[in-house]
């Protein structure tokens, strides 16, 4: 990818400086993995203009779009520069706009060269995650955030240096509005991010949009708006819509959130997407000296990598067939969906997974090469393990064939879930995977305490404002994320039961959010 990016030279794709090979290249590629590849989603022609309309004060004002695919946001308005590392984007772009200028090339490769500024800047930057952004393109995107003043982490998704890098391009008082992944609102490397634009911007605005705005894909958008560059903010305007609203200028805030609001909640917005009363609850029980985190109780981790799964897990009937002890050999849990619901994973069910030959057998070795028996080095040594030890993961450990973090944990908590997310015991002493979080206990608690602090409506509620969705109905919780559940001790749960109906509310709202209903 950093190849083909460099490899091309800035150009008016008007007077066709295209080159053959790029064309070629281009055609050879799928189009659905291009479109993944470069986060081609293009923008409905009502948001695009809406976003242009907030942002132009003049009509002689210049608006710039750094990623402008095929030029929606160029049209809707006279004087409009683009860029575009498409090529055929970047032509379709052109013929759609035809009085913008746009520069077929690498975003920020022109952003570090140019002295164009501009009074406002638009657009929906892709968002492409950091496996596919990556080497000189991400390193040259970060040094521009920093420039900005975002330090965000290797792991920021692209449209966030995007958002920064093009604030520099700026003429003072100027604005910014994006279409931005709903992430803004949950990821690590968002608070960073809108940090740095209240330290940049006069205003700086969210607005949260339920229904998507792009259905093809899972990932809700909504959209980021500043104004006022040059100036200094301490809150954030947010506003929840249930639909995209075209407006003549950003919708009233619902709330405004000051900067060290924004912090306590760790740089999460998700719980402004609740209703006022059930938001003063939430807070108010979030504060309650009865009412713990379960992070303050328990440690909660993914589980082990194997590198390999198919390699490293045998079924019963396989193990037997090639005379591996039990010795070396460990039970896994290796899906949520096996989770049993009574919240207990006992001998009974390990004992009706192995009667029915399931692939949960972990091969575990921990021996050097020649402590272990002869059946497990023929095993190592099969066509199957030659495989496996070329995957990415095993090649980088040392033994390659010794699955680190494999530990018995207290139980288990399933970190994606399309229903309730359940906190199991493991009295079946298994392990598990990393499609699985394990919690183990801090000293002085007890997996009861945790488990009994679960099954209120503030802990449910707590999940669904902690976590994040991904879309489709699913919740997904991140190791940090759930530490980050409420968990009240017995004391508290009186109080918990007087407000359940304004939790409840929230708890109704927040699962709107995450489409759970949704066709
Ligand atoms: C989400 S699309 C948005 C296009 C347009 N702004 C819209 O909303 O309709 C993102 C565009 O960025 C382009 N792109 C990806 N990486 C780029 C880069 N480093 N420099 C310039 N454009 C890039 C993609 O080809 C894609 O057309």
């Amino acid at each position: 990818l950093e190849q083909q990016l460099f490899g091309f030279q800035f150009a008016d794709v008007k007077v066709e400086a295209i080159s053959r090979a790029s064309r070629s290249t281009e055609r050879k590629r799928s189009k659905v993995s291009q479109a993944k590849r470069l986060g081609q989603f293009f923008t409905p022609a009502s948001v695009a203009s809406t976003l242009v309309r907030w942002s132009i004060r003049q009509d002689t004002d210049r608006i710039l779009d750094p990623s402008c695919g095929n030029g929606e946001f160029l049209a809707a308005h006279e004087y409009a520069v683009g860029i575009e590392y498409d090529p055929i984007h970047a032509r379709s772009a052109s013929e759609r706009a035809p009085a913008a200028l746009v520069h077929q090339g690498e975003f920020f490769e022109w952003a570090s060269e140019t002295r164009e500024r501009f009074e406002a800047i638009v657009g929906n930057p892709p968002y492409i995650r950091y496996q596919e952004f990556s080497g000189k393109l991400r390193q040259r995107a970060l040094h521009q955030a920093k420039l900005f003043g975002a330090n965000l982490p290797e792991l920021a998704s692209s449209w966030a240096p995007f958002v920064a890098a093009s604030s520099l391009l700026l003429n003072p008082g100027g604005r910014i509005a994006f279409v931005v992944p709903a992430e803004i609102g949950h990821a690590a490397y968002a608070k960073p991010l809108i940090e740095a634009l209240c330290k940049n911007f006069d205003e700086v605005a969210i607005l949260a949009v339920r229904k998507k705005l792009f259905p093809s894909i899972s990932e809700d958008a909504w959209i980021l708006f500043a104004s006022g560059y040059g100036g200094t903010t301490n809150s954030i305007n947010f506003v929840a819509q249930e639909h995209f609203i075209a407006s003549a200028s950003f919708p009233r805030p619902h709330f405004q959130i000051s900067l060290d609001e924004y912090l306590r909640a760790r740089g999460r917005l998700r719980r402004w997407l609740l209703p006022a009363e059930s938001l003063t609850a939430y807070e108010y029980f979030e504060r309650l000296p009865g009412v713990l985190r379960l992070g303050s109780m328990a440690e909660v981790n993914i589980g082990y990598v194997s590198g390999a799964n198919s390699f490293f897990h045998l079924k019963p009937s396989e193990a037997a067939a090639l005379n591996i002890s039990t010795k070396h050999l460990r039970v896994s849990l290796r899906r949520g969906g096996a989770l049993p619901a009574a919240r207990e994973l006992t001998s009974r069910h390990v004992e009706k997974w192995l009667a029915d030959d399931e692939q949960v057998l972990l091969l575990h070795l921990r021996d050097e090469l020649h402590r272990l028996p002869k059946s497990v080095r023929q095993y190592l040594d099969s066509d199957a393990g030659k495989e496996a030890r070329g995957a990415y993961k095993c090649r980088s450990r040392n033994p390659w064939y010794t699955v680190p973090d494999v530990k018995v944990p207290d139980g288990f908590i399933n970190c994606m879930s399309g229903g309730d997310v359940l906190l199991v015991r493991n009295t079946a002493r298994c392990v598990a995977t990393n499609s699985l979080h394990v919690v183990t206990m801090k000293p002085r608690f007890d997996f009861s305490d945790a488990q009994n602090g679960f099954k209120n409506c503030l802990s449910q509620l707590s999940r669904e404002v902690e976590g994040h969705s991904l879309g489709g109905g699913m919740l997904k919780l991140e190791p940090r994320e759930a530490q980050s559940i409420l968990i009240p001790r017995p004391s508290a749960l009186r109080e918990i039961r007087a407000s359940a109906r304004t939790l409840q509310d929230g708890l109704a709202e927040m699962r709107l959010w995450r489409h759970i209903d949704d066709e």
